[in-house]
């Protein structure tokens, strides 16, 4: 015998816009991509081949996709709204739900319209009216969808927007990056309010998704770790208090000493982002998150590896999967399981990180399922480990 999922547990495998679509033209990543090692391209052509994804999600035996809509597709130029775009959209919500997939939608995941980043970004005096505009637009293409994420790791937008603004480049993990400006995250954290009052409106549940970053206290360092911890990610997760549910999305664990981040052991199992390999995190970020938000829902938005050894995914999925059941067992409640991520996609800067449960050829843009995806749709079958 396994061990069990609750009744109804959803199990599915996440991706983004910019990284699997291909030819996101009018975004502000597009345009910068040629300071980064490797540009997105095709990328994985998803923006075509959707139908074949989502048949592949169907035949594992998965039951939930997590997709995201661009911004830049939609409004390419300020207050110009694609009904194409949209329709385009709607024809993926509709895939999902003619193969019995539950339709995870995300608003914002990291890319912008160029324009919008051109008009100041985040910092600028419209940037809430200009999300909340968008978002407005999106609403008539989300009908049935049951979980809306208004913005993508906020944590994460608030951190880079700010390294891209002093132009370095960050490296190594997310967690030991400098803290964000402080209006920064206030506008993200109006922009995600102003996005739930018209998702709300229309009746649609929404939250939005944390990078989780276990933050841990090395050599008694608590109150450094709690400074370190709060501008980072405590903000963000504070923030959803009230909401519908929240996305939880972790890979590894960032220790915190005396004078802040310290780096990955010598020595330490690592991933090819260069993290430690540490499938805990998973439930250290589920128990962190429900002790901070009593009360709302937790679903696990993304989790994975990136290695290029299959058998390494499965062993990490695995015991972040055996770590998840714990949690829940002690009170958690856990939604469902998105697995980071469907295919092998455009990681911000580099193909080299493979996540993926599925190969892309790069050139022809095959699909090939790995054994993990297989596993995985198996525990999903089974509803257990
Ligand atoms: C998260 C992002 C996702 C992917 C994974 C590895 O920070 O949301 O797009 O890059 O990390």
């Amino acid at each position: 015998m396994g061990i069990s999922f609750p009744e109804g547990f959803l199990w599915g495998a996440a991706g983004s816009a910019h990284q699997i679509e291909g030819n996101n033209v009018a975004s502000d990543l597009w345009a910068l991509e040629s300071r980064l090692p490797e540009r997105s391209g095709d990328a994985c052509d998803s923006y075509h081949r959707w139908p074949e994804d989502l048949d592949i999600v169907r035949d594992l035996g998965l039951g939930a996709y997590r997709f995201s809509v661009e911004w830049a597709r939609i409004e390419p130029v300020e207050g110009e709204v694609s009904r194409a775009q949209l329709a385009h959209y709607r024809r993926i919500v509709d895939g999902c739900l003619e193969r019995g997939l539950v339709p995870v939608v995300t608003l914002h995941h990291f890319t912008s319209p160029l324009w919008f980043q051109r008009e100041g970004g985040w910092l600028a005096d419209a940037a809430v009216d200009r999300f909340r505009r968008y978002v407005r637009a999106v609403l008539p293409i989300l009908d049935g969808v049951p979980w809306v994420c208004t913005i993508n790791e906020p944590n994460m937008v608030a951190m880079t927007a700010k390294a891209i603004k002093e132009g370095r480049r960050e490296e190594g993990v997310a967690g030991a990056m400098a803290a964000p400006d402080q209006a920064l995250a206030d506008a993200l954290i109006a922009a995600h309010r102003a996005a739930r009052e018209e998702l709300g409106a229309a009746g649609l549940r929404s939250g939005w998704t944390i990078a989780n970053q276990n933050f841990e206290a090395v050599d008694g360092a608590r109150a450094e770790r709690d400074a370190w911890a709060w501008p980072r990610e405590e903000q963000f997760l504070e923030a959803a208090k009230g909401d519908d549910f929240v996305g939880v999305q972790a890979y590894t664990r960032v220790r915190i000493g005396r004078d802040g981040a310290l780096p990955v052991p010598d020595g330490a199992r690592r991933t090819l982002m260069g993290w430690e390999f540490y499938p805990e995190a998973l439930a250290d970020a589920v128990r962190h998150t429900a002790r901070l938000l009593p009360g709302v829902p937790i679903l696990v938005t993304e989790n994975g590896v990136a290695t290029a050894d299959d058998a390494e995914r499965v062993e990490y999925t695995r015991a972040a999967l055996a770590g998840l059941h714990a949690a829940i067992a002690e009170g958690a409640d856990v939604r469902g399981y998105l697995h980071w991520s469907l295919l092998d996609n455009y990681e911000w800067g580099s193909w080299a990180p493979t996540f993926g449960l599925v190969e892309v050829d790069r050139e022809t843009f095959a699909r090939t399922v790995k054994p993990s995806a297989r596993w995985l749709g198996d525990v999903a079958r089974a509803n257990a480990l």
